[in-house]
């Protein structure tokens, strides 16, 4: 939901921001802008492209003017106004050469055009951004800051903004209310960014705002105060993210390489977590409220997408092993709809990002209502993360391609432990505990040995790339997985997929069925297996191609359907972090197959911090 990058220091501000905006381009990727203050001139000066950063790199090629050690760039993702370069950050005032770049959506901007409009300033875009920028210059008297902070006194909705101004060559000034900001804390520089991916090169020691903070930073100094100038005292950090973790390393897209990371992911995810031979579940965040969890009467888990098929799969598990009814919920759904929370309600928000809109206020509604609020979060210190009472971390690492895999498979991992925590506690004795954990030890290298038949999963896919419908279908703990399936392959390969547990078909979506259509089953061994045959065969009777997804060593399915991939036998209510790898991977091919561009799908961003 657009990157935003700003320098202030000694060095050549250009590098660092084109540097900073292809790391942060995984979050908008519509056009992309760039200002800086020219050091010769003082003025300055900004250009726009559409597309990609691509193409702003090469428009500023070789330009003088773009020399300076004060600068700010974007990345958009279009929300108020189309796709052209008049709508692309950075903004520029008409009075005092000020420019505004902004991650996130100023709600009442209509009231303020009309305002501004009155006072005689001339809008140049369709942006609720420009309105922000002339706010901004209509407030300013000469200090940056205090117009920054009088005008975000006066919006709603939610922003991370940096400003420069000519007038004041040496002050930048960022804040944020909903969308995330960090600054990164360099030797007489600073560097600000949506997120750490654009910082760390330059510096590890960075804080992340807190909502409605304004941070002024001068190439000597930096206060942070809030929007009413009460000055706060920001919180440095030491960043965690290595730069290996977030570079392609040879691999041809940042997709491809997480879900081949995912065996050392989650690894990393249970590493020291699970106590086998105690039969426990060590997850030392949890462990203030574990008495509080015990005695829960009831677990919401909500999420958006991706993290929503893991939330419905981590449900199941709930109720089946720790026995505490549960329920998911799409957060945009739960936040609007008034929801019941009963004394003793649990609510589990699930994001990678942390900065999910949607979750986040979901979370906020429930914790209004007294819920205890827990986070299976992957990005540590979001602020989704920031505003739970507990969690889980996933410890992934970070997750670039904009369709989600190593998260999945790290939050359904993550839900896993939370639920042996919780069964442990309540009616689970240590050996059935331990079995469970020894077979959540093992995944790694059962992905392992699924990553291992990647060519003959992308051949089997190119068999079908050319059909335009395909069914995803299976039951139990692999209905959610059936719809991640079906999400993955439309996100980036542009087919229109459809998951469904395998049953509903026949009350309806069997109709669709002709001659070749691609239908997948996930048909690894467990409860409902002879079920889900019969399914198979009503399928295959009306012409269907069946994609089966089975448990090694089943021969009798290699009869059924047309294509097989065998994946290791596992404990059922962890089967889906092994049968979603040959989906994740078919996607993926189908996606490179059709010539699309996997890291940057048509319309989509990583990270949706709007509504
Ligand atoms: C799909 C995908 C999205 C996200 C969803 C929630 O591949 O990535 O569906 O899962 O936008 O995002 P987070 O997990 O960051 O809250």
């Amino acid at each position: 939901m657009c990157g935003i990058v700003a320098y202030i220091g000694h060095r050549n501000a250009k590098p660092i921001l084109m540097e900073g905006l292809k790391r942060l381009e995984y979050r908008g990727y519509d056009s992309a802008g760039m200002a800086i203050l020219e050091g010769t001139t003082g003025r300055l000066r900004t250009d726009r492209a559409v597309g990609r950063v691509a193409m702003l790199e090469e428009k500023l090629e070789g330009r003088q003017e773009f020399e300076g050690t004060l600068g700010v760039a974007h990345t958009r993702w279009a929300t108020h106004g189309g796709v052209t370069e008049a709508n692309a950050h950075p903004h520029r005032d008409d009075r005092h050469g000020l420019v505004l770049i902004h991650n996130g959506i100023i709600e009442n901007y209509a009231a303020l055009k009309t305002y501004l409009q009155e006072k005689g300033h001339r809008f140049t875009s369709e942006t609720d951004t420009e309105v922000l920028a002339m706010l901004i210059s209509e407030l300013y008297e000469g200090d940056l800051e205090s117009a920054v902070q009088g005008a975000l006194r006066e919006v709603t909705g939610a922003y991370a903004i940096a400003v420069i101004c000519e007038k004041e060559p040496d002050t930048l000034v960022v804040a944020r209310k909903g969308s995330p900001l960090m600054v990164g804390i360099g030797q007489g520089e600073y560097v600000v960014a949506s997120d750490a991916s654009a910082i760390v090169a330059h510096t590890t020691q960075a804080f992340a705002l807190d909502d409605y903070n304004v941070v002024k930073l001068t190439r000597s100094s930096l206060s942070t105060s809030d929007i009413h100038n009460t000055p706060v005292t920001p919180k440095v950090t030491q960043l965690e993210i290595d730069l290996q973790e977030i570079e392609l390393g040879g691999y041809t897209h940042f997709m491809l390489k997480e879900i081949f990371e995912q065996p050392k992911a989650l690894r990393a995810c249970v590493s020291g977590r699970l106590d086998i031979r105690e039969g426990r579940v060590v997850l030392g965040g949890l462990a203030a409220y574990a008495k509080e969890l015990t005695k829960t009467r009831r677990i919401v888990l909500t999420a958006q997408g991706t993290a929503l098929h893991a939330a419905m799969i981590g449900r199941y598990m709930i109720e089946d092993l720790a026995k505490v009814p549960a329920q998911t919920e799409y957060a945009s759904e739960f936040r609007y709809r008034n929801p019941v929370i009963e004394e003793g309600t649990v609510v589990i928000a699930v994001s990678q990002s942390g900065e999910t809109a949607d979750t986040l206020a979901a979370l906020h509604e429930a914790r209004e209502r007294g819920a205890l609020a827990l986070g299976v979060i992957n990005v540590v210190g979001s602020t989704i993360a920031r505003d739970t009472d507990a969690g889980v971390y996933l410890r992934v690492g970070p997750e670039i391609g904009v369709a989600s895999t190593k998260a999945f498979t790290g939050q359904v991992t993550a839900l896993s432990m939370i639920t042996l925590f919780l069964a442990r506690k309540r009616l689970m004795s240590a050996d059935q505990c331990a079995d469970l954990m020894r077979e959540l030890d093992q995944v790694p290298d059962k992905i392992q040995r699924i990553l291992d038949q990647a060519q003959r999963i992308a051949r089997i896919t190119e068999r079908y790339i050319e059909r335009e419908n395909w069914l995803f279908l299976g039951r139990g703990y692999n209905y959610p997985t059936a719809l991640e399936g079906a999400l993955k392959l439309k996100e980036i390969s542009y087919i229109h997929a459809e998951g469904m547990p395998a049953a509903e078909m026949k009350h309806g979506p069997i109709a669709l069925i002709n001659e070749g259509m691609p239908a997948v089953f996930i048909a690894n061994r467990g409860r409902q297996y002879d079920k889900v045959m019969s399914n198979i065969q009503e399928v295959r009777s009306r012409g269907g191609h069946v994609i089966a997804v089975a448990t090694e060593g089943d021969e009798q399915i290699a009869r059924l359907a047309q294509d097989v991939i065998y994946v290791p036998d596992v404990a059922e209510p962890i089967s889906p972090l092994l049968t979603v790898v040959p989906l994740q991977l078919m996607a993926y091919y189908a996606a490179v197959a059709r010539g699309h561009d996997v890291d940057k799908p048509r319309n989509l961003a990583k990270s949706v911090t709007v509504e």
